[in-house]
Order: C-alpha cells, then sequence, then structure tokens
C-alpha cells in the first residue's frame, strides 16, 4: 500500500504552542500541544482518540481519515511523545472530556515512540503489578493519574509550609545534610566515611536551625533527613523530607500551639486552592479539613495507662489510639529516659519532659518536637549522661554560652503528613522515583 505521509495545510492560521491547563482560553484557535500518549482509543478505521498528557492536564484529542492511516497512526503505542495541531471545540452536549473540550486534530507528528510488544509500558507494569514492581518501576508508576497527583499535592504542601512560615516573619534555611554530630541518638545514624574522618548523613536540622535563631529570630527548614531504620513499615523511610522549624523566647504551651496552627493552616491552604482541593478529595474522598475543634492535648502518662511507664509508644497501639479516637492528639510530657538528649525536664516532674508528639488517624506520628535544654551546664551534663563527646557539638554549646534563651522547635515528616492528608497506605507511596528503602 501507498505510504500515506502527512503535510501541514499551509493555509490554516499558525499554531500557537499551549501548555494543556490553558485549554479554555484558547478555544476555537488553532493550538500546538506537545505531551505524551497517555490512552489511546481506536473507533473503526477512521477515527481515533488520543488523551494527551503534559504534566499541567489531560486533553481529548480526536483524529480522523487520512490522520489515522499512517504507519504511525497503526503501530503509536502508550507514553510515545507527540506534537497534535487543531482547533480546541467545546465538547457537544451530553459528551465529556476532560477542560470540557476536545482538540480536533489537523496535523501531528511523533516526537519519540515507546515500545510496543514485550517492553510495551502495559507489559511491564498494570494495575495488577505486584507491589515491589510497583516500587521498582516507581519512575513509570509515578505517570499514572493516582501517583501523579499524589505527587503534585505533595508540591502544594510544599508551597503551603513555605507559605505558612514566610507570612509568620520565619526565615528559611537549608541547613548541612553531611555533619558530624546526632540528634536522635546513635542507632539510627548512617555514617560515611568523610576524608579519614567519620561523618554522618544529618537526622534532623534541629541543631542548626537552634544555632540560627540569634542572626535570624524564628526560621524553618524543609529539608531530606536520614534514618538508619531497617523497619519495613508503613511510616519509614531511610530518606525523608523533613519540615522542621524552630522559635525563640517560646513557652511551651506556644510550641504546642505552633504546631496545631501550623497543621491547620497548611491544611486551610491547600483546601482553599481549587485544583489541589479537587485532587485531594479524588484521592481521600471524605477528608474534611481538621480545622474547626482544638486538637486533642493528652499527657504521656495517660495515653499509656495500658503499658508501663517508661514504655516508647510502639507503633501499633499508637496507631489503634489514635484510630480509636479519630482526632489529632497532641501526645506530651514523654520521659526522658526514652527522649533526645537535648529535652528538658518539666519543673513539676524532672522524670517527664517538655516534649510533643502529633498523632493523625491512619498514620500516627507525624511531627516530633519539644523545648530545649538552654542552659550551659545541663547541656553538657546532658551529653555526659548519653555518653556523648561534646566536642563536636562546639557550636551548637555556644549558643547557650553567648546569650542564650529559652526556645523549642519542632520537625514533621513531610511523607506522613502527605499520606494523611492524601489517604496513601505506605510512605514510600510519596516518592518520586525508585530509591534506597
Ligand atoms: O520525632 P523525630 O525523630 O524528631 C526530630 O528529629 C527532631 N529533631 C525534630 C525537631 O524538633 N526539629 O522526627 C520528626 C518527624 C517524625 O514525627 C516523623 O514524622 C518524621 O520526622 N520521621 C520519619 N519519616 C519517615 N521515615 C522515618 N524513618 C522517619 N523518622 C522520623
Amino acid at each position: 500500500s501507498k505510504k500515506i505521509v502527512l503535510t501541514e495545510d499551509a493555509s490554516l492560521p499558525a499554531a500557537k504552542q499551549i501548555k494543556i491547563r490553558d485549554g479554555a482560553a484558547n478555544r476555537n484557535t488553532r493550538v500546538k500541544v506537545f505531551g505524551w500518549v497517555n490512552r489511546l482509543r481506536v473507533q473503526g478505521k477512521d477515527m481515533m482518540f488520543i488523551v494527551l498528557r503534559d504534566g499541567s492536564g489531560f486533553l481529548q484529542c480526536v483524529l480522523t481519515n487520512r490522520l489515522c492511516h499512517t504507519y504511525d497512526a497503526l503501530t503509536l503505542t502508550l507514553e510515545s511523545t507527540v506534537a497534535l495541531y487543531g482547533e480546541l471545540k467545546e465538547v457537544p452536549e451530553g459528551k465529556t472530556a476532560p477542560g470540557g473540550h476536545e482538540l480536533i486534530v489537523d496535523y501531528w507528528e511523533v516526537v519519540s515512540k515507546a515500545p510496543g510488544g514485550d517492553d510495551a509500558v502495559t507489559n511491564i507494569l498494570n494495575s495488577e503489578s505486584d507491589p515491589s514492581i510497583k516500587y521498582h518501576q516507581r519512575h513509570l508508576v509515578i505517570r499514572g493519574d493516582t501517583a501523579s497527583s499524589v505527587l503534585k499535592v505533595r508540591s502544594r504542601v510544599m508551597r503551603a509550609f513555605r507559605d505558612h512560615f514566610d507570612s509568620a516573619g520565619y526565615y528559611e534555611v537549608t541547613p548541612p545534610c553531611m555533619v558530624q554530630t546526632q540528634v536522635e541518638g546513635g542507632s539510627t545514624l548512617f555514617s560515611f566515611n568523610y576524608y579519614g574522618e567519620n561523618a554522618y548523613l544529618t537526622q534532623s536540622s534541629q541543631l542548626y536551625l537552634e544555632t540560627c535563631l540569634p542572626s535570624m529570630g524564628a526560621v524553618y527548614t524543609i529539608s531530606e533527613s536520614y534514618r538508619a531504620e531497617k523497619s519495613n513499615t508503613r511510616r519509614h523511610l531511610s530518606e525523608y523530607s523533613h519540615c522542621e522549624a524552630e522559635i525563640p523566647f517560646i513557652s511551651f504551651t506556644d510550641l504546642l500551639d505552633g504546631i496545631e496552627n501550623m497543621v491547620k493552616d497548611v491544611v486551610n491552604r491547600v483546601w482553599a486552592e481549587p485544583e489541589t482541593r479537587a485532587m485531594i478529595e479524588e484521592l481521600n474522598p471524605g477528608f474534611k479539613p481538621i480545622t474547626d475543634e482544638p486538637f486533642l492535648r493528652m499527657r504521656y502518662e495517660d495515653a499509656i495507662k495500658t503499658l508501663s511507664f517508661g514504655d516508647d509508644i510502639p507503633e501499633s497501639p499508637e496507631r489503634f489510639m489514635t484510630d480509636t479516637i479519630g482526632k489529632p492528639i497532641l501526645l506530651t510530657h514523654f520521659p526522658g529516659p526514652i527522649k533526645a538528649f537535648y529535652m528538658p525536664p518539666t519543673e513539676e516532674d524532672p522524670r517527664v519532659t517538655e516534649s510533643v508528639d502529633l498523632l493523625m488517624p491512619g498514620v500516627g506520628e507525624i511531627v516530633g518536637g519539644s523545648m530545649r535544654i538552654w542552659d550551659y551546664d545541663t547541656l553538657l551534663a546532658a551529653y555526659k549522661r548519653e555518653g556523648l563527646d561534646p566536642a563536636p557539638y562546639y557550636w551548637y554549646l555556644d549558643q547557650r554560652k553567648y546569650g542564650t534563651c529559652p526556645h523549642g522547635g519542632f520537625g514533621l515528616g513531610v511523607e506522613r503528613f502527605l499520606a494523611w492528608l492524601t489517604n496513601r497506605f505506605t510512605v514510600r507511596g510519596l516518592l518520586p522515583a525508585p530509591a534506597c528503602f
């Protein structure tokens, strides 16, 4: 048969290159859209529908007659990249399409054809694939509707955290990730050789944030933290995004209020964006922002009535408790020995510390925070008690020497927050690519 070659009709107006999200403003004009073939449906021999995806949205495109007779059309595969030219038309009464319009294609080109046959993306991955395959193929999974919505919500949530802190006058800091100090105990440190010296991947940026207080006042960061916790649970990653804040001259109650306000404000901010809200509603049907009621505040001692005092609350009872109560809980006043070296005892009861975890239904702990020991000698004694060499912490101790002040802060696990917000079963569902986990 004769090879069919398409040519663009030179008598048509020049096509304007647009992103799919800008479709509504470009109806009834000739446009050019680049993207990936998300869905493909052939109807008879003279009609073909492509749902095109460009990251900004989805667009239904209609190809007719000669346009579907070319070799490229007959061998087109999912995930191929194409350029489609044509006019955007409102869909006829009674028909639906993303954005309410479709592209009536008059010319098109393949940019790059994805493999078919054994290597076709649908053979590598489909809805029945085993979870282990899905993690291995995470870079392809994220092209799917659900995973890409989750990543887009993640982007908006990161922005909302920044907006929350920026509007409250905090400065953002990007502390180092390669460090020689520990924050949350030696057992979860990843260590490496730094030109002959022992160094670690940071467990938390907290100590650096504390040293920034005299320079910038209240500060925050969204940085990676690393934990060598080889527990294959729904909520542990070796590398995670950690949103941390540190505030000078506050009380423990101020700290609790700050955590609660942040979570509520961030949820409100993303909920107020129609596109983000629609994605959350799709991912987590029935989700309601938890902004009207105050969070439950409960002392550790009351929460563990069923366990023995001094036990750290393990994951499953913690989840049971939050799921039974079904509401966010600020769990406070943990016993000193199960908590980090920097947490101060309370004045009323030296057995417990000014510490807090925020627990969310379905996920459990999403925030950990505390006031910090701010007296030089008390901190030095804490190093001694923990068997830590204070030498590498000279800069942290100096903060207690040159104008110390009461201060506190907290860290929120971004993936855990998102697992709660978007109703994902595990935190791995929040990652953009295969990683070590
Ligand atoms: O409770 P954590 O260990 O507290 C700190 O690191 C403090 N230095 C933070 C601070 O006060 N600036 O960790 C804080 C949060 C946890 O509540 C959890 O959400 C998250 O970090 N997190 C993890 N997320 C995923 N995978 C892991 N392995 C995590 N470990 C902690």
